[in-house]
Protein backbone atom coordinates (compact mmCIF):
# COMPACT_ATOMS: atom_id res chain seq x y z
CA UNK A 1 0.00 0.00 0.00
CA UNK A 2 2.71 2.35 1.25
CA UNK A 3 4.63 1.75 -2.04
CA UNK A 4 0.94 2.15 -4.28
CA UNK A 5 0.86 5.53 -2.25
CA UNK A 6 4.97 6.41 -3.20
CA UNK A 7 3.76 5.90 -6.68
CA UNK A 8 0.51 8.22 -6.72
CA UNK A 9 2.84 10.83 -4.79
CA UNK A 10 5.96 10.31 -7.60
CA UNK A 11 3.79 10.41 -10.60
CA UNK A 12 1.88 13.76 -9.02
CA UNK A 13 4.34 15.59 -7.47
CA UNK A 14 7.20 14.42 -9.18
CA UNK A 15 9.54 17.55 -9.41
CA UNK A 16 8.69 18.78 -5.48
CA UNK A 17 8.29 15.62 -3.95
CA UNK A 18 10.75 12.99 -4.84
CA UNK A 19 12.19 13.67 -1.33
CA UNK A 20 9.56 13.20 0.62
CA UNK A 21 8.73 9.63 -1.25
CA UNK A 22 12.02 8.26 -0.51
CA UNK A 23 11.46 9.41 3.39
CA UNK A 24 7.86 7.34 3.70
CA UNK A 25 10.30 4.28 1.55
CA UNK A 26 12.81 4.81 4.74
CA UNK A 27 9.64 4.60 7.83
CA UNK A 28 8.41 1.76 5.71
CA UNK A 29 11.84 0.34 6.08
CA UNK A 30 12.00 0.99 10.05
CA UNK A 31 8.59 -0.70 10.25
CA UNK A 32 9.47 -3.75 8.22
CA UNK A 33 12.96 -5.08 8.18
CA UNK A 34 14.69 -3.10 5.49
CA UNK A 35 17.15 -5.91 4.70
CA UNK A 36 14.79 -8.54 4.92
CA UNK A 37 12.15 -6.43 2.57
CA UNK A 38 15.05 -5.97 -0.25
CA UNK A 39 15.99 -9.81 -0.53
CA UNK A 40 12.09 -10.41 -0.62
CA UNK A 41 11.82 -8.15 -3.21
CA UNK A 42 12.01 -9.35 -7.09
CA UNK A 43 12.14 -5.84 -8.24
CA UNK A 44 13.38 -2.50 -6.59
CA UNK A 45 13.00 1.10 -7.46
CA UNK A 46 15.73 3.11 -7.79
CA UNK A 47 14.21 6.48 -8.56
CA UNK A 48 17.17 9.62 -8.58
CA UNK A 49 18.06 10.95 -5.41
CA UNK A 50 19.49 14.46 -4.68
CA UNK A 51 21.77 13.61 -7.66
CA UNK A 52 21.09 11.27 -11.26
CA UNK A 53 22.57 8.19 -9.04
CA UNK A 54 21.71 6.64 -5.66
CA UNK A 55 22.73 4.45 -3.27
CA UNK A 56 19.95 2.07 -3.39
CA UNK A 57 20.99 0.87 -6.54
CA UNK A 58 23.83 -0.76 -4.95
CA UNK A 59 21.84 -2.45 -2.59
CA UNK A 60 19.15 -3.67 -4.68
CA UNK A 61 21.85 -5.12 -7.02
CA UNK A 62 23.77 -6.74 -4.04
CA UNK A 63 20.22 -8.46 -2.71
CA UNK A 64 19.40 -9.50 -6.05
CA UNK A 65 16.32 -7.44 -6.43
CA UNK A 66 16.14 -6.12 -10.32
CA UNK A 67 16.96 -2.66 -10.02
CA UNK A 68 13.76 -0.95 -12.10
CA UNK A 69 15.92 2.46 -12.80
CA UNK A 70 13.49 5.63 -12.68
CA UNK A 71 16.18 8.34 -13.56
CA UNK A 72 16.53 9.39 -17.14
CA UNK A 73 19.92 10.35 -18.47
CA UNK A 74 21.97 8.71 -15.98
CA UNK A 75 25.08 6.87 -16.43
CA UNK A 76 25.73 3.40 -14.98
CA UNK A 77 28.67 2.65 -13.31
CA UNK A 78 31.29 0.86 -15.87
CA UNK A 79 28.36 1.44 -18.46
CA UNK A 80 31.32 1.37 -20.63
CA UNK A 81 32.23 -2.20 -20.23
CA UNK A 82 28.98 -3.64 -18.42
CA UNK A 83 25.98 -4.44 -20.20
CA UNK A 84 23.26 -3.14 -17.96
CA UNK A 85 20.42 -4.24 -20.17
CA UNK A 86 21.15 -7.78 -18.64
CA UNK A 87 20.97 -6.78 -15.16
CA UNK A 88 18.41 -3.79 -14.61
CA UNK A 89 15.39 -2.31 -15.94
CA UNK A 90 15.89 0.66 -17.49
CA UNK A 91 12.92 2.49 -16.79
CA UNK A 92 11.95 6.21 -17.86
CA UNK A 93 10.49 8.72 -15.51
CA UNK A 94 7.58 10.04 -18.15
CA UNK A 95 5.83 7.12 -18.25
CA UNK A 96 5.82 5.62 -14.42
CA UNK A 97 2.47 4.38 -14.29
CA UNK A 98 3.67 1.61 -17.06
CA UNK A 99 6.42 0.32 -14.53
CA UNK A 100 3.86 -2.14 -13.04
CA UNK A 101 2.53 -3.85 -16.34
CA UNK A 102 6.49 -4.11 -17.41
CA UNK A 103 7.44 -5.58 -14.63
CA UNK A 104 4.73 -7.63 -14.77
CA UNK A 105 5.42 -9.13 -18.33
CA UNK A 106 8.80 -10.26 -17.79
CA UNK A 107 8.62 -13.61 -17.84
CA UNK A 108 10.22 -16.50 -14.68
CA UNK A 109 13.55 -17.60 -16.72
CA UNK A 110 13.84 -13.98 -17.71
CA UNK A 111 13.82 -12.78 -14.27
CA UNK A 112 16.14 -15.65 -13.05
CA UNK A 113 18.82 -14.54 -15.94
CA UNK A 114 18.71 -11.05 -14.37
CA UNK A 115 18.70 -11.84 -10.88
CA UNK A 116 21.87 -13.95 -11.49
CA UNK A 117 23.31 -11.62 -13.48
CA UNK A 118 22.95 -8.79 -10.66
CA UNK A 119 24.51 -11.39 -8.21
CA UNK A 120 27.43 -11.59 -10.95
CA UNK A 121 27.95 -8.35 -11.28
CA UNK A 122 27.81 -6.84 -7.67
CA UNK A 123 30.27 -9.95 -6.91
CA UNK A 124 32.89 -9.57 -9.82
CA UNK A 125 33.07 -5.24 -9.88
CA UNK A 126 31.15 -3.30 -6.86
CA UNK A 127 31.59 -5.80 -3.88
CA UNK A 128 34.58 -4.23 -2.22
CA UNK A 129 36.23 -0.71 -2.47
CA UNK A 130 39.49 -2.62 -4.23
CA UNK A 131 36.75 -4.47 -6.83
CA UNK A 132 35.50 -0.96 -7.64
CA UNK A 133 39.21 0.11 -7.90
CA UNK A 134 40.68 -2.38 -9.82
CA UNK A 135 37.90 -2.94 -11.91
CA UNK A 136 38.41 1.39 -12.69
CA UNK A 137 42.05 0.31 -13.21
CA UNK A 138 41.59 -1.99 -15.66
CA UNK A 139 39.05 -0.31 -17.62
CA UNK A 140 41.72 2.36 -18.22
CA UNK A 141 44.06 -0.26 -19.44
CA UNK A 142 42.12 -1.28 -22.00
CA UNK A 143 41.87 1.89 -22.91
CA UNK A 144 44.82 2.45 -23.15
CA UNK A 145 46.06 -0.67 -24.70
CA UNK A 146 42.77 -0.66 -27.04
CA UNK A 147 44.58 -3.64 -29.07
CA UNK A 148 44.37 -6.04 -26.15
CA UNK A 149 41.35 -4.94 -24.67
CA UNK A 150 38.93 -7.55 -22.98
CA UNK A 151 35.42 -7.95 -25.20
CA UNK A 152 32.24 -7.58 -24.01
CA UNK A 153 31.57 -11.33 -23.11
CA UNK A 154 34.40 -11.76 -21.42
CA UNK A 155 33.35 -8.49 -18.95
CA UNK A 156 29.63 -9.77 -18.73
CA UNK A 157 30.32 -13.08 -17.96
CA UNK A 158 31.76 -15.19 -15.35
CA UNK A 159 34.51 -15.31 -14.21
CA UNK A 160 34.69 -11.31 -15.30
CA UNK A 161 37.16 -8.94 -16.86
CA UNK A 162 39.35 -8.92 -13.22
CA UNK A 163 40.16 -12.46 -13.92
CA UNK A 164 40.40 -12.29 -17.48
CA UNK A 165 43.83 -11.27 -18.58
CA UNK A 166 44.06 -9.75 -21.75
CA UNK A 167 48.15 -10.22 -21.40
CA UNK A 168 47.19 -13.89 -22.29
CA UNK A 169 45.02 -13.34 -24.73
CA UNK A 170 42.13 -11.35 -26.12
CA UNK A 171 40.42 -13.89 -28.03
CA UNK A 172 37.48 -15.81 -25.75
CA UNK A 173 38.29 -18.96 -27.25
CA UNK A 174 41.34 -19.33 -25.75
CA UNK A 175 39.77 -19.05 -21.94
CA UNK A 176 38.19 -21.97 -20.49
CA UNK A 177 35.24 -20.53 -19.31
CA UNK A 178 33.72 -19.98 -22.50
CA UNK A 179 34.00 -23.09 -24.57
CA UNK A 180 30.56 -23.95 -24.39
CA UNK A 181 29.06 -20.01 -25.09
CA UNK A 182 30.96 -20.32 -28.16
CA UNK A 183 30.68 -23.64 -29.17
CA UNK A 184 34.16 -24.80 -28.87
CA UNK A 185 35.97 -27.91 -27.33
CA UNK A 186 38.92 -28.13 -25.89
CA UNK A 187 42.09 -29.27 -28.05
CA UNK A 188 42.20 -33.40 -28.15
CA UNK A 189 45.92 -33.42 -27.01
CA UNK A 190 48.12 -32.40 -23.19
CA UNK A 191 51.46 -31.61 -22.23
CA UNK A 192 52.67 -33.46 -19.40
CA UNK A 193 54.68 -31.69 -16.37
CA UNK A 194 56.49 -33.56 -14.72
CA UNK A 195 58.17 -32.22 -11.64
CA UNK A 196 61.50 -33.62 -10.91
CA UNK A 197 63.24 -33.36 -7.31
CA UNK A 198 65.47 -36.37 -6.94
CA UNK A 199 68.40 -37.07 -9.28
CA UNK A 200 67.84 -39.94 -11.61
CA UNK A 201 69.86 -42.74 -11.39
CA UNK A 202 68.61 -45.94 -12.37
CA UNK A 203 66.18 -46.79 -15.01
CA UNK A 204 64.05 -48.74 -11.97
CA UNK A 205 63.11 -44.90 -10.82
CA UNK A 206 59.46 -44.01 -10.10
CA UNK A 207 59.99 -41.43 -12.85
CA UNK A 208 61.16 -42.92 -15.52
CA UNK A 209 58.28 -45.25 -15.40
CA UNK A 210 56.21 -42.42 -15.02
CA UNK A 211 58.15 -41.26 -18.59
CA UNK A 212 56.92 -44.93 -19.82
CA UNK A 213 53.02 -44.70 -18.91
CA UNK A 214 52.48 -40.84 -20.05
CA UNK A 215 54.37 -41.53 -23.41
CA UNK A 216 51.91 -43.96 -24.19
CA UNK A 217 49.08 -42.28 -23.73
CA UNK A 218 47.55 -41.41 -27.29
CA UNK A 219 46.62 -37.54 -26.08
CA UNK A 220 50.22 -36.84 -24.72
CA UNK A 221 52.12 -35.03 -27.44
CA UNK A 222 55.15 -33.76 -25.16
CA UNK A 223 56.54 -33.93 -21.86
CA UNK A 224 57.99 -31.23 -19.83
CA UNK A 225 60.68 -32.28 -16.64
CA UNK A 226 60.85 -30.10 -14.87
CA UNK A 227 64.03 -30.24 -12.87
CA UNK A 228 64.06 -28.75 -9.99
CA UNK A 229 66.85 -30.63 -8.26
CA UNK A 230 70.37 -29.67 -7.41
CA UNK A 231 72.07 -32.07 -9.31
CA UNK A 232 72.61 -31.47 -12.96
CA UNK A 233 70.44 -32.82 -15.62
CA UNK A 234 71.43 -36.41 -16.65
CA UNK A 235 73.02 -36.75 -20.49
CA UNK A 236 70.26 -37.13 -22.97
CA UNK A 237 71.14 -40.95 -23.71
CA UNK A 238 70.29 -41.72 -20.07
CA UNK A 239 66.69 -41.53 -20.29
CA UNK A 240 64.43 -43.76 -21.94
CA UNK A 241 63.18 -43.07 -25.92
CA UNK A 242 59.47 -42.25 -25.51
CA UNK A 243 57.53 -41.73 -28.39
CA UNK A 244 56.73 -38.14 -27.83
CA UNK A 245 59.61 -35.43 -27.20
CA UNK A 246 60.67 -34.66 -23.86
CA UNK A 247 61.61 -31.19 -23.00
CA UNK A 248 63.95 -30.60 -20.04
CA UNK A 249 63.12 -27.02 -18.51
CA UNK A 250 65.42 -25.86 -15.56
CA UNK A 251 62.97 -24.85 -12.56
CA UNK A 252 65.72 -24.13 -9.84
CA UNK A 253 66.01 -20.61 -9.69
CA UNK A 254 61.71 -20.54 -8.99
CA UNK A 255 61.77 -23.57 -7.35
CA UNK A 256 57.93 -24.23 -6.18
CA UNK A 257 56.33 -21.78 -8.46
CA UNK A 258 57.66 -23.00 -11.52
CA UNK A 259 55.37 -25.85 -11.66
CA UNK A 260 52.89 -23.08 -12.86
CA UNK A 261 55.47 -20.96 -15.15
CA UNK A 262 53.11 -20.07 -18.03
CA UNK A 263 56.04 -21.90 -20.31
CA UNK A 264 55.78 -20.83 -24.11
CA UNK A 265 56.05 -24.41 -25.41
CA UNK A 266 52.97 -25.01 -23.68
CA UNK A 267 50.42 -24.87 -26.80
CA UNK A 268 48.02 -27.99 -25.27
CA UNK A 269 44.64 -26.36 -23.97
CA UNK A 270 45.10 -29.04 -21.35
CA UNK A 271 48.28 -29.92 -18.73
CA UNK A 272 48.64 -32.95 -17.14
CA UNK A 273 50.06 -31.68 -13.94
CA UNK A 274 52.50 -34.81 -12.04
CA UNK A 275 55.04 -35.62 -9.19
CA UNK A 276 57.82 -37.42 -9.90
CA UNK A 277 56.55 -40.41 -7.67
CA UNK A 278 53.44 -40.68 -8.68
CA UNK A 279 51.55 -43.80 -10.18
CA UNK A 280 49.52 -44.04 -12.35
CA UNK A 281 48.27 -45.92 -15.17
CA UNK A 282 47.89 -44.96 -19.04
CA UNK A 283 44.22 -45.67 -18.70
CA UNK A 284 44.16 -43.96 -15.59
CA UNK A 285 45.50 -40.77 -17.33
CA UNK A 286 43.69 -41.15 -20.48
CA UNK A 287 40.32 -41.59 -18.41
CA UNK A 288 40.82 -38.70 -16.19
CA UNK A 289 41.47 -36.76 -19.75
CA UNK A 290 38.49 -37.89 -21.14
CA UNK A 291 36.71 -36.33 -17.77
CA UNK A 292 38.40 -32.93 -17.85
CA UNK A 293 37.05 -32.01 -21.76
CA UNK A 294 34.10 -31.52 -19.86
CA UNK A 295 35.02 -29.80 -17.24
CA UNK A 296 37.88 -27.77 -18.73
CA UNK A 297 37.64 -24.66 -16.49
CA UNK A 298 38.56 -26.88 -13.43
CA UNK A 299 41.19 -29.02 -11.56
CA UNK A 300 40.39 -32.81 -12.69
CA UNK A 301 42.79 -35.68 -10.47
CA UNK A 302 43.09 -38.24 -9.05
CA UNK A 303 44.64 -36.90 -5.52
CA UNK A 304 41.88 -35.63 -3.07
CA UNK A 305 42.50 -33.43 0.23
CA UNK A 306 39.31 -31.52 1.92
CA UNK A 307 39.21 -28.33 4.56
CA UNK A 308 36.72 -27.75 7.50
CA UNK A 309 36.81 -24.86 10.05
CA UNK A 310 38.38 -25.88 13.08
CA UNK A 311 36.03 -24.10 15.45
CA UNK A 312 38.54 -25.05 18.57
CA UNK A 313 41.29 -23.02 16.90
CA UNK A 314 39.35 -20.03 15.18
CA UNK A 315 41.34 -21.25 11.96
CA UNK A 316 40.46 -22.96 8.92
CA UNK A 317 42.28 -26.33 8.15
CA UNK A 318 43.22 -28.79 6.40
CA UNK A 319 42.97 -32.54 6.03
CA UNK A 320 43.86 -35.54 3.82
CA UNK A 321 41.37 -37.99 5.83
CA UNK A 322 39.62 -40.07 3.46
CA UNK A 323 36.09 -39.36 3.41
CA UNK A 324 33.29 -38.74 0.44
CA UNK A 325 34.01 -35.31 0.56
CA UNK A 326 36.71 -33.29 -1.03
CA UNK A 327 37.78 -29.50 -1.92
CA UNK A 328 41.23 -29.87 -3.53
CA UNK A 329 42.38 -31.88 -6.44
CA UNK A 330 46.36 -31.98 -5.94
CA UNK A 331 48.09 -31.26 -9.16
CA UNK A 332 50.56 -34.21 -8.40
CA UNK A 333 48.15 -35.93 -10.88
CA UNK A 334 45.75 -33.53 -12.20
CA UNK A 335 44.53 -32.08 -15.46
CA UNK A 336 43.54 -28.24 -15.96
CA UNK A 337 43.96 -25.55 -18.32
CA UNK A 338 47.10 -23.58 -19.44
CA UNK A 339 45.78 -20.54 -18.83
CA UNK A 340 45.81 -20.77 -14.79
CA UNK A 341 49.82 -21.36 -15.30
CA UNK A 342 49.41 -17.80 -16.67
CA UNK A 343 46.68 -16.57 -13.85
CA UNK A 344 48.75 -18.58 -10.71
CA UNK A 345 51.76 -16.37 -12.26
CA UNK A 346 50.50 -13.11 -12.98
CA UNK A 347 47.55 -12.74 -11.03
CA UNK A 348 48.76 -13.81 -7.70
CA UNK A 349 50.69 -11.82 -5.69
CA UNK A 350 54.35 -11.97 -5.13
CA UNK A 351 53.65 -12.51 -1.35
CA UNK A 352 51.73 -15.78 -1.95
CA UNK A 353 54.39 -16.94 -4.54
CA UNK A 354 57.79 -16.21 -1.95
CA UNK A 355 55.24 -17.68 0.94
CA UNK A 356 55.19 -21.36 -1.66
CA UNK A 357 59.58 -20.63 -2.65
CA UNK A 358 60.27 -20.35 1.16
CA UNK A 359 58.33 -23.31 2.21
CA UNK A 360 58.97 -24.92 -0.62
CA UNK A 361 54.98 -26.28 -0.40
CA UNK A 362 51.21 -25.55 -1.11
CA UNK A 363 52.06 -24.48 -4.69
CA UNK A 364 48.80 -27.22 -4.75
CA UNK A 365 46.60 -25.64 -2.16
CA UNK A 366 47.25 -22.35 -3.83
CA UNK A 367 46.23 -23.45 -7.42
CA UNK A 368 43.20 -24.93 -5.78
CA UNK A 369 42.25 -21.49 -4.39
CA UNK A 370 42.85 -19.76 -7.57
CA UNK A 371 40.93 -22.46 -9.67
CA UNK A 372 38.13 -22.06 -6.91
CA UNK A 373 38.01 -18.41 -6.78
CA UNK A 374 37.64 -17.37 -10.27
CA UNK A 375 35.22 -20.51 -11.30
CA UNK A 376 33.26 -20.55 -8.01
CA UNK A 377 33.22 -24.09 -8.46
CA UNK A 378 34.78 -27.41 -6.87
CA UNK A 379 37.60 -29.59 -8.61
CA UNK A 380 36.69 -32.75 -9.98
CA UNK A 381 37.97 -36.11 -8.27
CA UNK A 382 37.97 -39.00 -10.59
CA UNK A 383 38.28 -42.60 -9.64
CA UNK A 384 38.85 -43.88 -6.37
CA UNK A 385 42.82 -44.53 -6.08
CA UNK A 386 43.98 -46.06 -2.64
CA UNK A 387 47.05 -47.12 -3.80
CA UNK A 388 47.91 -43.44 -4.44
CA UNK A 389 47.59 -42.99 -0.61
CA UNK A 390 49.31 -46.42 0.26
CA UNK A 391 52.36 -45.18 -1.95
CA UNK A 392 52.12 -42.00 -0.02
CA UNK A 393 52.69 -43.93 2.96
CA UNK A 394 54.90 -46.10 2.59
CA UNK A 395 57.58 -43.65 0.96
CA UNK A 396 59.18 -42.89 4.01
CA UNK A 397 62.08 -42.32 2.53
CA UNK A 398 64.24 -38.59 3.01
CA UNK A 399 63.38 -37.49 -0.78
CA UNK A 400 59.19 -37.34 -0.10
CA UNK A 401 58.29 -34.19 0.47
CA UNK A 402 55.03 -35.67 2.63
CA UNK A 403 57.11 -37.70 4.92
CA UNK A 404 58.57 -34.41 6.62
CA UNK A 405 56.21 -33.72 9.51
CA UNK A 406 56.58 -30.31 9.27
CA UNK A 407 54.63 -30.22 6.04
CA UNK A 408 51.73 -31.07 7.00
CA UNK A 409 51.82 -28.42 9.85
CA UNK A 410 53.00 -25.70 6.72
CA UNK A 411 50.03 -26.32 4.52
CA UNK A 412 47.53 -25.50 7.67
CA UNK A 413 49.73 -22.16 8.17
CA UNK A 414 49.05 -21.78 4.09
CA UNK A 415 45.44 -22.23 4.31
CA UNK A 416 45.04 -19.58 6.77
CA UNK A 417 47.32 -16.96 4.94
CA UNK A 418 45.93 -17.74 1.21
CA UNK A 419 42.40 -17.09 2.82
CA UNK A 420 43.32 -13.61 4.20
CA UNK A 421 44.75 -12.72 1.36
CA UNK A 422 41.42 -13.68 -0.99
CA UNK A 423 39.49 -12.24 1.56
CA UNK A 424 37.30 -15.28 2.07
CA UNK A 425 37.48 -19.38 1.52
CA UNK A 426 37.08 -19.82 -2.03
CA UNK A 427 37.43 -24.12 -2.33
CA UNK A 428 34.02 -25.38 -2.35
CA UNK A 429 33.63 -28.75 -1.06
CA UNK A 430 32.16 -31.81 -3.56
CA UNK A 431 30.78 -35.42 -3.36
CA UNK A 432 31.33 -36.12 -6.69
CA UNK A 433 33.12 -38.76 -8.04
CA UNK A 434 33.62 -39.68 -11.79
CA UNK A 435 34.00 -43.49 -12.30
CA UNK A 436 34.34 -44.91 -15.82
CA UNK A 437 30.90 -46.81 -16.99
CA UNK A 438 31.07 -50.38 -15.58
CA UNK A 439 33.68 -49.60 -12.59
CA UNK A 440 33.41 -52.52 -10.49
CA UNK A 441 30.26 -53.53 -12.55
CA UNK A 442 30.16 -57.93 -11.92
CA UNK A 443 30.42 -58.06 -16.13
CA UNK A 444 33.73 -59.17 -17.70
CA UNK A 445 36.65 -57.14 -18.08
CA UNK A 446 35.87 -57.38 -22.15
CA UNK A 447 32.98 -54.75 -21.84
CA UNK A 448 35.23 -52.22 -19.79
CA UNK A 449 37.29 -49.62 -21.91
CA UNK A 450 39.33 -48.96 -19.32
CA UNK A 451 40.33 -52.22 -18.44
CA UNK A 452 43.32 -51.61 -15.71
CA UNK A 453 41.64 -48.89 -13.74
CA UNK A 454 40.39 -51.21 -11.50
CA UNK A 455 43.09 -53.98 -11.19
CA UNK A 456 45.10 -51.73 -9.45
C1 LIG B 1 10.01 -11.99 3.69
O1 LIG B 1 9.54 -13.27 3.32
C2 LIG B 1 9.32 -14.14 4.41
C3 LIG B 1 8.95 -15.51 3.86
O2 LIG B 1 8.02 -15.41 2.83
C4 LIG B 1 8.22 -13.55 5.32
O3 LIG B 1 8.02 -14.41 6.42
C5 LIG B 1 8.68 -12.18 5.79
O4 LIG B 1 7.67 -11.57 6.56
C6 LIG B 1 9.02 -11.29 4.62
N1 LIG B 1 9.58 -10.06 5.13
C7 LIG B 1 9.18 -8.85 4.75
C8 LIG B 1 9.85 -7.71 5.41
O5 LIG B 1 8.33 -8.68 3.91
Amino acid sequence: KTLQVCFVWLLYFWPFLQFQCLTLLLIYGFRFDYQELLYNSTFCLVPRGRRLGSFRFLEALQAACIPVLLSNGWELPFSEVIDWNKAVIIGDERILLQIPSITRSIDHDKILALRQQTQFLWDAYFSSVEKIVLTTLEIIQDRIYHHRSRNKLMWNSLPGGLYVLPQYSTNAAEFPFYYSMLGKSPHQEFTAVIHVVTPVLSQSQPVVKLLNVVTRSKYCTQIILLWNCDKPLPLKNKWPSTLVPIIFIDGMSKAMNSRFVPYGIIQTDAVLSLDEDTVLSTNEIDFAFTVWKSFPDRIVGYPARSHYWDSSKARWSYTSKWTNEYSMVLTGAAFYHRYYHFLYTHYLPASLHNMVDQMANCEDILMNFLVSAVTQLPPVKVTQKKQYKETMMQQGSKSSRWADPDHFAQRQTCMNSFASWFGFLPLLPSKMRLDPVLFKDQVSILRKKYRDIERL
